[in-house]
């Protein structure tokens, strides 16, 4: 395969897992609107909650296992895309802007994931949470009042489940898809310019 080909799949590669990115995002968002309906934020009520969502519920196990497999398929797209991107730089503002969003995105469905943690509130979760606490706490500097934000300052208990939802339901989530259309964004744009330089450069040999 010759340069032109290869920087062509890989420009194609890195616009079609914008599209899956995207895709994978609004999925998650619209999933988790719908678990929303019936999940209770709280210490105990998120356990309870969510097993009736899974049993009781009509079709709420399908909506929890999409809503599982678009946020952990977002995580995994977007650090796919991010490969592919690196491979095929161009340093131009619309493969930057894709970029830098990209990498951003890819953060924010980390973190996204690290939230959701203890929104289950089982013992895994729990004792995850307690020790990945201690690791948030030793930052240099900032480590207490990062704590201080996610347990609302005591014990891990229903404050903190509450915190940990709003920062997953409304604020990471809300970032996810902004970045996601940004994502796409910059690279339907790179689509165009290269495009537009062929013709060019077409035109000037014929
Ligand atoms: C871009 C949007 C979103 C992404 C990427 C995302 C991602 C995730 C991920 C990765 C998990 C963990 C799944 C697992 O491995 O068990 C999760 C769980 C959860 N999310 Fe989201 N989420 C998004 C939006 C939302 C919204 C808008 C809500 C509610 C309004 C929400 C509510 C929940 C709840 C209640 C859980 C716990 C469910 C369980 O553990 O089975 N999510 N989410």
């Amino acid at each position: 395969m010759n340069n032109v080909q290869y920087a062509f799949v890989l420009r194609r590669l890195a616009t079609i897992l914008a599209v899956a990115i995207l895709s994978l995002s609004l999925t998650a968002a619209v999933t988790g609107i719908l678990l929303s309906f019936y999940y209770e934020p709280t210490a105990g009520g998120a356990y309870n909650s969510l097993r009736e969502i899974k049993s009781e519920i009509p079709n709420g196990w399908l909506i929890q296992r999409l809503h599982e497999i678009a946020g952990n398929g977002l995580i995994g797209t977007s650090l796919i895309a991010i490969v592919v991107m690196f491979l095929g730089e161009k340093f131009r503002r619309s493969w930057l802007t894709a970029w830098i969003s990209g990498i951003l995105l890819t953060l924010v469905a980390i973190a996204l994931g690290w939230t959701a943690m203890l929104l289950d509130w089982t013992q895994l979760g729990y004792w995850r949470f307690t020790i990945e606490l201690g690791t948030v706490e030793a930052v240099p500097g900032i480590g207490s009042l990062l704590r201080e934000i996610l347990t609302g300052g005591g014990a891990i208990n229903t404050v903190t489940v509450a915190h940990l939802y709003t920062l997953h339901s409304y604020i990471l989530s809300i970032g996810a898809l902004i970045l996601a259309v940004i994502h796409l964004g910059g690279l339907l744009l790179q689509e165009k310019e290269e495009k537009q330089t062929l013709i060019e450069s077409e035109a000037k040999f014929s």
